[in-house]
């Protein structure tokens, strides 16, 4: 493989460094295209385009690997935790048992809110969509803890670090328990993460709660699958929006507000609510064709992905648990048998093969999460929970990243040149 790339661009000739990374494509370095050319390269959507260097996330989307710090996400969700994959994300490596009781003491210590914050929720609907809570009080963290939001004391972004990821299940449970007009829950140290957010939740104050193990230990893998998935669109608006210096809080609530979106978070509520409109198997090979109708806007929500063009990893992860916990639970749906003969069906036609549409993460996570009582409208919002580990991590890499730079994209401009301002009468 050659180190560079020659271009000829008119009477020039140019020459890029090639970059290597530890495995995966090489990059072309074309940091210096614009000042030796005059000329942009146009990628919408960064097709083409690596806007940072990484040692967190790998993703093979033709092998359908997805690595963190190295490690598979299948022996992640098999093996580990979510407090550990946290970890692990943040500082590079997997704990060792005592930087591991420190860590989970840490976040466990800062899972309470600002008591002020509680009445912050008053001023929203109650039937406000909780991720537009979320970016709310996300956003308003910055106005109640000013001493973690100096991004240049490394202290300050360590905690603001901790308080974001500690407390994000508080204020997910909290948007929920405001929906549904039941008393906020505080924290209870003496329990899991994952088994804290499901009190927190379910649980109410008039009598105690018993978190479901088979429940907990679901849920915690689902935080583990969503944790973090390199510079996809949320993580790259907030490494965008702390390019400029924004504080962390800030940030988040940009991630949060990205997520939101139908062809990103909102997809596992998007595909969940299409399972319960096809209703029944006969109705499934209606909906493929819609699917493939290039006149029908309709597209199988769960079905592609922008980087795997195989099966997701986490999808076969995801497909294992729903099995799991509807034999724990002694349920069924006829949701989750419309979803395995959909995937079947969708697996062997034509289209999806040649197009290498598989399903995703989200096309299984709407129907458990269902499963276990959530409401679709929280779908993304425990999304938002599990990655807000990956966007700090990711955030913190930036900082200290030497080559940071404000994020500026440029563009090709289409629009009229320059002209006469005509005054209002004589148009
Ligand atoms: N159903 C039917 N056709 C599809 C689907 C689908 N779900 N996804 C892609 N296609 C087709 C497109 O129509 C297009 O066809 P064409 O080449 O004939 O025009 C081709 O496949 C490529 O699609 P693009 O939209 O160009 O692919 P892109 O990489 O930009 O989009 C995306 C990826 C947005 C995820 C897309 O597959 C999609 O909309 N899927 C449904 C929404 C979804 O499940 N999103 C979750 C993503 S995972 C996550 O955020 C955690």
């Amino acid at each position: 493989m050659s180190d560079s790339m020659k271009l000829s661009l008119g009477d020039k000739q140019l020459d890029y460094a090639v970059l290597k990374g530890s495995v995966g494509p090489e990059v072309v370095d074309i940091r210096k295209f614009y000042a030796q050319t005059d000329s942009f390269t146009y990628d919408p959507g960064f097709t083409s385009t690596a806007s940072c260097q990484s040692t967190i996330t790998y993703i093979d989307g033709d092998e359908g690997v997805l690595l963190h710090r190295g490690y598979p996400i299948g022996e992640l969700a098999e093996k580990s935790n979510f407090m550990e994959v946290a970890y692990l994300l943040l500082n590079g490596e997997l704990p060792e048992a005592e930087a591991f009781d420190d860590f989970r003491y840490t976040i466990t210590r800062h899972t309470m809110v600002h008591e002020q914050l509680a009445s912050f929720f008053s001023g929203f609907r109650r039937d406000a969509h909780p991720m537009a809570i979320m970016c709310g009080v996300v956003g308003a963290l910055s106005a109640f803890y000013h001493d973690s939001t100096d991004i240049h004391d490394p202290q300050q972004r360590t905690i603001a670090s901790h308080r974001l990821i500690a407390k994000m299940p508080t204020i997910a449970a909290m948007a929920y328990k405001y929906s549904v007009g039941q008393p906020f829950l505080y924290p209870d140290n003496s329990l899991s993460y994952t088994g804290n957010f499901l009190r927190m939740t379910f649980g109410v104050p008039a009598e105690p709660y018993e978190v479901n193990p088979v429940i907990e230990q679901a849920l915690d893998r689902i935080f583990i699958l969503h944790a973090d998935h390199e510079q996809n669109a949320s993580t790259s608006t907030v490494r965008l929006a702390g390019s400029s210096g924004a504080n962390p809080f800030a940030c988040m609530a940009a991630g949060i507000a990205c997520l939101w979106g139908p062809a990103h978070g909102g997809a596992n509520e998007a595909a969940l609510n299409m399972l319960h409109e096809i209703g029944r198997p006969e109705r499934i090979p209606e909906f493929i064709a819609r699917a493939k109708d290039k006149n029908d806007p309709f597209r199988l929500m769960g079905f592609g992905h922008r980087v795997y063009k195989n099966y997701d990893p986490r999808a076969t992860v995801m497909q294992k648990t729903v099995r799991e916990v509807f034999k724990a639970m002694n349920v069924s749906d006829p949701v989750f048998d419309v979803a395995l003969q959909l995937e079947e069906m969708a697996l062997n036609d034509d289209y999806f093969r040649e197009k290498k549409l598989f399903p995703n993460v989200d096309f299984y996570s709407g129907v458990i999460l269902s499963a276990m009582g959530f409401p679709t409208s929280m779908f993304t919002a425990l999304f938002a929970l599990a990655r807000t580990v990956g966007w700090v991590a990711q955030w913190n890499e930036m900082i200290t990243d030497p080559d940071q730079k404000i994020g500026r994209p440029r563009q090709l401009y289409t629009g009229p040149t320059k002209r006469e301002y005509v005054p209002l009468g004589s148009r």
